[in-house]
Protein backbone atom coordinates (compact mmCIF):
# COMPACT_ATOMS: atom_id res chain seq x y z
CA UNK A 1 0.00 0.00 0.00
CA UNK A 2 0.88 3.35 -0.83
CA UNK A 3 1.37 6.54 2.04
CA UNK A 4 0.48 10.03 0.83
CA UNK A 5 0.54 12.82 3.41
CA UNK A 6 0.11 16.22 2.44
CA UNK A 7 0.40 19.81 4.17
CA UNK A 8 0.18 17.78 7.30
CA UNK A 9 -0.89 20.57 10.26
CA UNK A 10 -2.36 19.83 13.67
CA UNK A 11 -3.08 22.58 16.71
CA UNK A 12 -4.01 21.36 19.85
CA UNK A 13 -5.76 23.93 21.89
CA UNK A 14 -5.52 23.68 25.73
CA UNK A 15 -8.47 26.87 26.49
CA UNK A 16 -7.53 29.79 24.35
CA UNK A 17 -3.82 28.84 24.13
CA UNK A 18 -2.96 27.01 20.50
CA UNK A 19 0.16 25.11 20.43
CA UNK A 20 0.69 23.66 16.57
CA UNK A 21 2.86 20.23 16.80
CA UNK A 22 2.86 19.36 13.54
CA UNK A 23 3.64 22.04 10.53
CA UNK A 24 3.26 21.11 6.86
CA UNK A 25 4.47 17.69 6.96
CA UNK A 26 4.32 16.08 3.18
CA UNK A 27 5.70 12.65 1.98
CA UNK A 28 5.41 9.31 0.66
CA UNK A 29 6.07 5.86 1.56
CA UNK A 30 6.26 3.66 -1.55
CA UNK A 31 4.22 0.11 -1.92
CA UNK A 32 6.74 -2.01 0.44
CA UNK A 33 9.17 0.42 1.27
CA UNK A 34 10.43 0.71 5.37
CA UNK A 35 9.80 4.41 6.25
CA UNK A 36 11.63 5.04 9.50
CA UNK A 37 11.00 8.82 11.22
CA UNK A 38 13.18 9.86 13.63
CA UNK A 39 13.48 12.95 15.37
CA UNK A 40 13.83 14.27 19.32
CA UNK A 41 11.64 13.72 21.67
CA UNK A 42 8.41 15.45 22.10
CA UNK A 43 8.78 16.81 18.55
CA UNK A 44 5.44 15.61 17.67
CA UNK A 45 6.05 11.57 15.86
CA UNK A 46 3.22 9.88 17.57
CA UNK A 47 0.95 12.71 16.66
CA UNK A 48 1.99 12.06 13.10
CA UNK A 49 1.26 8.65 13.42
CA UNK A 50 -1.90 8.75 14.74
CA UNK A 51 -2.60 10.88 12.39
CA UNK A 52 -1.55 8.83 9.76
CA UNK A 53 -3.40 5.90 11.36
CA UNK A 54 -6.96 7.85 11.26
CA UNK A 55 -6.89 7.82 15.25
CA UNK A 56 -6.50 11.50 15.19
CA UNK A 57 -7.87 14.39 12.80
CA UNK A 58 -5.67 16.66 11.18
CA UNK A 59 -6.19 20.33 11.61
CA UNK A 60 -5.63 20.85 7.93
CA UNK A 61 -3.86 18.57 5.31
CA UNK A 62 -4.70 14.95 4.07
CA UNK A 63 -3.81 11.33 4.58
CA UNK A 64 -4.29 9.31 0.81
CA UNK A 65 -3.81 5.55 0.49
CA UNK A 66 -3.39 4.34 -2.66
CA UNK A 67 -4.96 7.49 -3.82
CA UNK A 68 -8.03 7.59 -1.81
CA UNK A 69 -8.34 9.98 1.10
CA UNK A 70 -10.70 9.12 4.94
CA UNK A 71 -10.09 5.49 4.02
CA UNK A 72 -11.07 5.45 8.13
CA UNK A 73 -9.05 3.84 11.19
CA UNK A 74 -6.26 1.29 9.96
CA UNK A 75 -5.94 -1.29 12.55
CA UNK A 76 -2.37 -2.02 12.10
CA UNK A 77 -0.44 0.01 14.51
CA UNK A 78 1.39 -0.83 16.94
CA UNK A 79 2.21 1.24 19.87
CA UNK A 80 5.18 3.40 21.68
CA UNK A 81 3.89 1.74 25.20
CA UNK A 82 2.98 -2.23 24.79
CA UNK A 83 -0.66 -2.93 23.92
CA UNK A 84 -1.23 -6.27 24.69
CA UNK A 85 -4.61 -7.17 26.75
CA UNK A 86 -3.61 -8.56 30.26
CA UNK A 87 -7.39 -10.31 30.46
CA UNK A 88 -6.65 -12.31 27.41
CA UNK A 89 -4.03 -15.19 27.25
CA UNK A 90 -1.07 -14.82 25.01
CA UNK A 91 -2.81 -16.20 21.65
CA UNK A 92 -6.01 -14.56 21.90
CA UNK A 93 -4.20 -10.93 22.26
CA UNK A 94 -2.41 -12.34 18.54
CA UNK A 95 -5.98 -13.59 17.54
CA UNK A 96 -7.62 -10.57 18.24
CA UNK A 97 -7.85 -9.22 15.14
CA UNK A 98 -8.51 -12.27 13.05
CA UNK A 99 -11.58 -12.82 15.88
CA UNK A 100 -12.94 -9.35 15.01
CA UNK A 101 -13.62 -10.56 11.36
CA UNK A 102 -14.89 -13.22 12.30
CA UNK A 103 -12.32 -15.64 11.46
CA UNK A 104 -13.22 -19.45 12.76
CA UNK A 105 -11.52 -20.49 16.51
CA UNK A 106 -9.66 -23.15 14.52
CA UNK A 107 -8.21 -21.08 11.99
CA UNK A 108 -7.48 -18.54 13.68
CA UNK A 109 -5.14 -20.32 16.53
CA UNK A 110 -3.42 -22.11 13.19
CA UNK A 111 -2.80 -18.22 12.10
CA UNK A 112 -1.52 -17.17 15.55
CA UNK A 113 0.45 -20.10 16.44
CA UNK A 114 2.45 -20.02 13.49
CA UNK A 115 3.08 -16.36 13.91
CA UNK A 116 4.07 -17.01 17.65
CA UNK A 117 6.59 -19.42 16.19
CA UNK A 118 7.92 -16.65 14.30
CA UNK A 119 8.82 -14.52 17.23
CA UNK A 120 9.80 -17.54 19.27
CA UNK A 121 6.75 -17.77 21.84
CA UNK A 122 4.62 -20.51 20.91
CA UNK A 123 5.40 -22.40 24.05
CA UNK A 124 3.82 -19.77 26.18
CA UNK A 125 0.73 -19.43 23.88
CA UNK A 126 -1.53 -20.33 26.83
CA UNK A 127 0.31 -17.92 29.23
CA UNK A 128 -1.28 -14.52 30.25
CA UNK A 129 1.37 -11.22 29.71
CA UNK A 130 1.46 -10.64 32.95
CA UNK A 131 3.52 -13.43 33.28
CA UNK A 132 6.46 -12.70 30.01
CA UNK A 133 8.86 -10.18 29.91
CA UNK A 134 8.29 -6.46 28.41
CA UNK A 135 10.67 -8.25 25.65
CA UNK A 136 8.29 -10.93 25.21
CA UNK A 137 5.33 -8.40 25.20
CA UNK A 138 6.59 -6.87 22.12
CA UNK A 139 6.90 -9.78 20.45
CA UNK A 140 3.17 -10.82 21.22
CA UNK A 141 2.24 -7.13 19.66
CA UNK A 142 4.39 -7.50 16.32
CA UNK A 143 2.82 -10.97 16.48
CA UNK A 144 -0.86 -9.04 16.40
CA UNK A 145 -0.04 -6.73 14.04
CA UNK A 146 1.74 -9.33 11.27
CA UNK A 147 -0.55 -11.88 11.61
CA UNK A 148 -3.76 -9.58 10.32
CA UNK A 149 -1.35 -9.17 6.80
CA UNK A 150 -1.79 -5.37 6.88
CA UNK A 151 -1.32 -3.83 3.78
CA UNK A 152 0.75 -0.99 5.77
CA UNK A 153 1.94 -1.67 9.49
CA UNK A 154 2.28 1.95 11.91
CA UNK A 155 4.86 1.29 14.57
CA UNK A 156 5.18 3.90 17.58
CA UNK A 157 8.91 3.07 18.78
CA UNK A 158 8.00 -0.40 19.58
CA UNK A 159 11.14 -1.17 20.85
CA UNK A 160 11.52 1.73 22.92
CA UNK A 161 11.44 -0.01 26.29
CA UNK A 162 13.33 -2.90 25.61
CA UNK A 163 17.15 -3.77 26.59
CA UNK A 164 19.79 -3.29 23.85
CA UNK A 165 20.21 -7.10 23.02
CA UNK A 166 16.47 -7.86 23.36
CA UNK A 167 16.03 -4.80 21.02
CA UNK A 168 18.78 -6.19 18.28
CA UNK A 169 16.71 -9.78 18.33
CA UNK A 170 13.44 -8.06 17.47
CA UNK A 171 14.38 -5.79 14.67
CA UNK A 172 16.14 -8.84 13.65
CA UNK A 173 12.48 -10.50 14.06
CA UNK A 174 10.60 -7.86 12.59
CA UNK A 175 13.07 -7.36 9.28
CA UNK A 176 12.73 -11.06 8.67
CA UNK A 177 8.83 -10.96 8.79
CA UNK A 178 8.94 -8.10 6.91
CA UNK A 179 11.16 -9.41 3.68
CA UNK A 180 8.40 -12.08 3.82
CA UNK A 181 5.22 -10.02 3.82
CA UNK A 182 6.95 -7.05 1.71
CA UNK A 183 4.17 -4.81 3.56
CA UNK A 184 4.83 -1.08 3.72
CA UNK A 185 6.28 -0.17 6.91
CA UNK A 186 6.44 3.37 8.79
CA UNK A 187 8.51 3.38 11.84
CA UNK A 188 8.48 6.06 14.58
CA UNK A 189 11.95 6.24 16.88
CA UNK A 190 14.39 8.38 18.24
CA UNK A 191 16.77 6.22 17.55
CA UNK A 192 19.70 6.61 15.10
CA UNK A 193 21.30 3.11 14.75
CA UNK A 194 17.60 2.17 14.36
CA UNK A 195 16.14 4.40 11.90
CA UNK A 196 19.93 3.26 9.79
CA UNK A 197 19.69 -0.08 10.97
CA UNK A 198 15.85 -0.45 9.73
CA UNK A 199 14.95 2.03 6.98
CA UNK A 200 14.99 1.81 3.44
CA UNK A 201 14.64 5.75 3.83
CA UNK A 202 14.56 7.88 6.99
CA UNK A 203 12.93 11.16 7.87
CA UNK A 204 14.13 13.43 10.41
CA UNK A 205 12.05 15.87 12.15
CA UNK A 206 12.86 19.23 13.11
CA UNK A 207 11.43 19.82 17.19
CA UNK A 208 8.51 20.94 17.72
CA UNK A 209 6.50 22.34 15.76
CA UNK A 210 7.78 19.09 13.63
CA UNK A 211 8.86 19.98 10.11
CA UNK A 212 10.20 17.06 7.93
CA UNK A 213 13.92 18.58 8.52
CA UNK A 214 15.68 16.37 5.30
CA UNK A 215 15.13 13.09 4.04
CA UNK A 216 17.70 10.11 3.28
CA UNK A 217 17.96 7.30 1.46
CA UNK A 218 19.98 3.87 3.44
CA UNK A 219 21.67 2.76 0.27
CA UNK A 220 23.41 -0.11 3.22
CA UNK A 221 22.59 -3.21 0.97
CA UNK A 222 20.54 -6.03 3.67
CA UNK A 223 20.19 -8.47 4.42
CA UNK A 224 21.68 -6.14 7.63
CA UNK A 225 23.49 -6.72 10.90
CA UNK A 226 25.19 -5.85 13.56
CA UNK A 227 28.48 -6.05 11.85
CA UNK A 228 27.06 -3.34 9.65
CA UNK A 229 27.68 -0.72 12.60
CA UNK A 230 31.07 -0.40 12.14
CA UNK A 231 31.48 -0.17 8.44
CA UNK A 232 32.44 3.31 7.05
CA UNK A 233 29.14 3.46 5.28
CA UNK A 234 26.91 3.00 8.17
CA UNK A 235 29.10 5.39 10.16
CA UNK A 236 28.91 8.37 7.72
CA UNK A 237 25.28 7.83 7.54
CA UNK A 238 25.21 8.04 11.55
CA UNK A 239 27.44 11.35 11.45
CA UNK A 240 25.19 12.85 8.94
CA UNK A 241 22.21 12.32 10.48
CA UNK A 242 23.32 12.94 14.18
CA UNK A 243 24.58 16.45 12.94
CA UNK A 244 20.74 16.86 11.18
CA UNK A 245 19.57 16.19 14.35
CA UNK A 246 21.75 17.68 17.24
CA UNK A 247 21.24 21.08 16.43
CA UNK A 248 17.37 20.23 16.71
CA UNK A 249 17.62 18.55 20.01
CA UNK A 250 19.42 21.74 21.27
CA UNK A 251 16.96 23.86 20.18
CA UNK A 252 14.17 21.80 21.82
CA UNK A 253 16.25 22.13 24.99
CA UNK A 254 17.33 25.81 24.88
CA UNK A 255 13.36 26.16 24.70
CA UNK A 256 13.06 24.09 27.59
CA UNK A 257 15.23 26.72 29.31
CA UNK A 258 13.66 29.34 28.46
CA UNK A 259 10.41 28.11 29.77
CA UNK A 260 11.42 26.93 33.30
N1 LIG B 1 -3.87 15.67 23.01
C1 LIG B 1 -2.95 16.61 23.17
N2 LIG B 1 -3.25 17.84 23.63
C2 LIG B 1 -2.31 18.80 23.75
N3 LIG B 1 -1.01 18.63 23.44
C3 LIG B 1 -0.63 17.44 22.98
C4 LIG B 1 -1.56 16.37 22.81
N4 LIG B 1 -0.89 15.28 22.32
C5 LIG B 1 0.40 15.67 22.21
N5 LIG B 1 0.57 16.95 22.59
C6 LIG B 1 1.83 17.70 22.58
O1 LIG B 1 2.39 17.59 21.29
C7 LIG B 1 3.81 17.50 21.36
C8 LIG B 1 4.27 16.30 20.58
O2 LIG B 1 3.84 15.10 21.22
P1 LIG B 1 4.09 13.67 20.61
O3 LIG B 1 3.64 12.68 21.61
O4 LIG B 1 3.52 13.61 19.26
O5 LIG B 1 5.69 13.69 20.50
P2 LIG B 1 6.70 12.50 20.22
O6 LIG B 1 7.65 12.99 19.18
O7 LIG B 1 5.97 11.25 19.94
O8 LIG B 1 7.49 12.39 21.59
P3 LIG B 1 8.24 11.10 22.24
O9 LIG B 1 9.52 10.93 21.45
O10 LIG B 1 8.52 11.52 23.62
O11 LIG B 1 7.32 9.94 22.12
C9 LIG B 1 4.15 17.46 22.83
O12 LIG B 1 4.57 18.74 23.20
C10 LIG B 1 2.86 17.10 23.50
O13 LIG B 1 2.78 17.67 24.78
MG1 LIG C 1 5.86 9.39 20.86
Amino acid sequence: MRLECRYLNKIFWEGEKETRVISDISFEAREGEFLCILGPSGCGKSTLLRMIAGLLTPSSGEVIYDGERNSGPLNSMVFQEYGVFPWMNVIDNVAFGLEMRGVPRDERYHQSIAYLKKVGLSKYAYRNPHELSVGMRQRIALARAFVNHPSILLMDEPFGSLDAQTRLILQDELLKIWKEQQKTVVFVTHDIDEAILLGDRVLVMTSVPGRIKEVMTIGIPRPRSLQMESSKEFIELRMKIWNCIRSEVEKAMSHDHDES
